[in-house]
C-alpha cells in the first residue's frame, strides 16, 4: 500500500516556501494515496516555544494546511503531541541511529550556530523522532522541500538498521516527493538563504497571512539586480535574487522557468515585480481568507485535530505493537 506522511513546524509565520515547497503538492497526492499530515508540536518545541503562543501556532499551521485545500475527508489531519506514539518510537530510534548520523546533519549545525553546547538535546535527535512520525504508520512516501531530504535520507538509514538488527522486513524505504519547481524558495532579502520562519526580517518572507498591500510592498522591496530579463533561465546563472523570483512565478503560475523568462524578455525587474506581485496575490488571497476565517473558530479547528489524531492513533497502535515485540519488550 501506498501511505503519504508529512508535517510542518507550527513555529508561526506559516510562508510561501511550505507552502509551494510543501502544503500544495501534500493536497495533490489527497486522491492517489492515503494520506496523514501532522502539525508536529513536539519537533517546535526543540527550540523555546511560549506555552500560550503555541496553542495558537498549532491553530494556525492546521488552518494553513486546511486553507491550503487538505481535506479532512480525506486525509488524516492531526497534532503530534496527541499521539504517544511519536515519542515511543523515537526512543526506541534514539537507540538504533548512530551519533555519526546525527552530527552529519546539516540543519543541526544551521539551528544550534555557534552556541552548539547550549543547544536542546531535543534538537539534536530531532531527526530521530521525524523518522518516528513516518515509519509509525510505515509510510512509503513523505512530500518536502529540498531542505528535508538529508532527514529522509536518514529516515531510510534508520528504518534498514532497524530491519537488520532485529532481523525483521517492518519498516519500508520511504522515498521522499520532491518537486523540480518550488522546492526551495529563497528569501527575498537574499536569493542564497532559504525563505524561513525563523528570518528575523519580515521582508524575507511572503507570508500566508500577508494582506495584498503587504505581498505588495515585500514584493516591490525584495533584493533584485539592474539587469533586465534573458530570453532563457540559464542566463539567469550567478543573479540568485532574480532566479528565485522567476521561480517562484514559474511555481504558482505552473510554467517553466523557460517560459516566464520568454514571456518578460527585455524587461527590468520594476515590470517583473508588478506581475509577479498579480500572480502571488491571485494565489494567495483565497488562501489567506481561508485561513483567517478558520482561525475564528478554534473550536472547530480543535475538533478536527481531536478526530484526527484518533484516527492515527488507530493506525499506528498495530504498527508500534509489532516493533515492541520485535525489540523484545513484556507486553
Ligand atoms: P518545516 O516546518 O521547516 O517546513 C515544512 C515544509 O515546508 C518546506 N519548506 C520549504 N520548501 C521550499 N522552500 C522553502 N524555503 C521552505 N521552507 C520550508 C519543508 O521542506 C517542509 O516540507 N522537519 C520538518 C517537519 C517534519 C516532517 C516530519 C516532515 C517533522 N516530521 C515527517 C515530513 C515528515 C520541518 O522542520 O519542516
Amino acid at each position: 500500500t501506498n501511505r503519504v506522511f508529512s508535517g510542518a513546524q507550527p513555529s508561526g509565520n506559516m510562508h510561501l516556501g511550505n507552502y509551494l515547497g510543501a502544503f500544495r503538492n501534500w493536497v495533490r497526492l489527497q486522491d492517489s494515496y492515503e494520506c496523514i499530515y501532522c502539525v508536529v508540536d513536539m519537533h517546535a518545541i526543540t527550540v523555546w516555544q511560549d506555552p500560550a503562543a503555541l496553542k495558537d501556532q498549532v491553530r494556525e499551521a492546521a488552518a494553513a494546511y486546511l486553507a491550503s485545500g487538505v481535506d479532512p475527508k480525506k486525509s488524516i489531519l492531526f497534532n503530534q503531541s496527541r499521539v504517544p506514539g511519536h515519542a515511543e518510537l523515537a526512543w526506541i530510534f534514539n537507540c538504533v541511529a548512530r551519533i555519526g548520523w546525527l552530527n552529519r546533519m546539516t540543519q543541526f549545525k544551521d539551528k544550534a550556530g555557534k552556541n552548539r553546547e547550549n543547544a536542546s538535546t531535543g534538537l539534536f535527535v530531532y531527526p530521530n523522532l521525524m523518522a518516528a512520525d513516518i515509519l509509525l504508520y510505515k509510510a512509503t512516501h513523505v512530500p518536502v522541500g529540498e531542505d528535508q531530504k538529508q532527514h529522509l535520507e536518514l529516515t531510510r538509514d534508520i528504518a534498514q538498521k532497524f530491519n537488520n538488527d532485529y532481523g525483521i522486513e517492518l519498516f519500508p524505504l520511504t522515498e521522499p516527493i520532491i518537486q523540480a519547481e518550488g522546492a526551495r524558495i529563497m528569501s527575498l532579502r537574499d536569493g542564497t538563504k532559504k525563505m524561513s520562519k525563523s528570518d528575523p526580517s519580515e521582508f524575507s518572507r511572503i507570508n500566508l497571512n500577508d494582506d495584498a498591500d503587504t505581498l505588495a510592498q515585500k514584493i516591490r522591496k525584495a533584493k533584485t539586480d539592474a539587469e533586465l530579463l534573458p530570453p532563457k533561465a540559464d542566463m539567469l546563472e550567478g543573479r540568485p535574487e532574480a532566479q528565485n523570483l522567476v521561480g517562484i512565478y514559474a511555481a504558482l503560475t505552473d510554467m517553466s522557468r523557460d517560459a516566464v523568462c520568454a514571456q518578460y524578455e527585455g524587461k527590468g525587474f520594476g515590470d517583473f515585480k508588478k506581475a509577479l506581485t498579480e500572480v502571488v496575490v491571485t494565489n494567495l488571497a483565497p488562501i489567506t481568507e481561508e485561513m483567517a476565517r478558520l482561525q475564528k473558530d478554534p473550536a472547530y479547528i480543535d475538533s478536527l485535530l481531536k478526530e484526527g489524531g484518533e484516527k492515527a492513533q488507530a493506525l499506528s497502535a498495530p504498527i508500534l505493537a509489532d516493533v515492541k515485540k520485535a525489540v523484545g519488550f513484556l507486553s
